[in-house]
């Protein structure tokens, strides 16, 4: 087994499910404003990564200062700002967490307790540098620099090996080839109501979502952003102002003009393909993002 598929041992376990599942429903309780604030979809983007680059990267650049005497005061000052910027970290994690599957739940669990550890240790090195007790400070800040890096490690494995933040949208977007898919007669496609039509993938045919509105088509891959699900069967609402065509299975809401999400989970963007009309036929393609030349 290689170092970090111990990883999948631990997300193939029940054994702390009854303990998360209150935790993982208290999150979920949230208002929905506060959680897409969270989740970054206003941002068009995870927002957890992005938080997660301060704390970690203050601890370990206070690791660097520490070695050197003359720079102690700085790695102190650094040690502050990565606890201060733990907490928002912490809470855009845990909103992204309680809508994930449970494998990713099961190991974003371990790495939620390793990292409020290692908040432990850096607050205790705060209060022994207070007190004067620096050999202390130090000691403590290297033992929560190693509790994070690997905890950091465990996030990594969520998001790479598990595909807990990637945009599946993308992914089934990459196997679609790029010529004009052919999604039949506009007046056969049912007015406000997403259809499913497919198009040819590398091997496999690729599932879109297509939505008519009178006399205008959009044409979106059909597996959510946020972690597949089929926006083919999803609905079409009107969310914050916009049209959107809305997931049946976490309720992300995706405006039909640009595929932006307008309420998540979902922090990526919808995969949008433009759309031309042929004698009365409507054809798609993907645009050039996921095309050579
Ligand atoms: S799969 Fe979760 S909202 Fe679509």
């Amino acid at each position: 087994m290689s170092l970090l598929g111990v990883l999948d041992r631990i997300a193939d376990k029940p054994t702390f499910d009854k303990a998360i599942e209150p935790v993982r429903k208290a999150v979920a309780a949230l208002p929905q404003a506060v959680k897409d604030l969270l989740h970054g979809t206003w941002l068009g983007h995870p927002l957890h990564p992005v938080l997660a680059q301060v704390p970690v990267g203050s601890w370990v650049s206070a690791g660097i200062l520490d070695v050197i005497p003359a720079t102690r005061p700085a790695a102190t000052l650094l040690i502050g700002t990565g606890v201060a910027a733990a907490v928002p970290t912490a809470m855009s994690g845990a909103a992204d967490w309680s809508e994930q599957e449970v494998g990713v739940r099961r190991l974003g669990a371990v790495h939620a307790v390793a990292n409020t550890a290692a908040l432990g240790l850096y607050v205790g090195s705060l209060v022994a540098r207070s007190k004067g007790a620096g050999t202390w400070g130090r000691v403590l800040a290297y033992s929560g620099l190693g509790l994070a890096s690997g905890s950091a490690a465990i996030g990594g494995h969520m998001s790479y090996s598990l595909s807990s933040g990637a945009s599946h949208s993308a992914t089934a977007a990459r196997s679609l080839t790029p010529e004009w898919i052919d999604l039949g007669p506009l007046d056969d496609l049912p007015d406000n109501k997403p259809t499913l039509r497919t198009g040819e993938g590398q091997g496999a045919p690729v599932p879109l979502a297509v939505v008519r509105r009178g006399a205008r088509v959009d044409a979106f891959i059909g597996s959510c952003s946020h972690l597949g699900g089929p926006l083919p069967e999803g609905t079409i609402e009107q969310v914050r102002g916009s049209d959107c065509l809305v997931c049946p299975w976490h309720g992300s809401a995706f405006e039909l003009d640009e595929g932006q999400p307008r309420r998540g989970p979902a922090a990526n963007a919808q995969e949008k393909l433009e759309v031309r009309y042929v004698a009365g036929r409507v054809e798609a393609r993907l645009a050039g993002r996921h095309t050579e030349g």
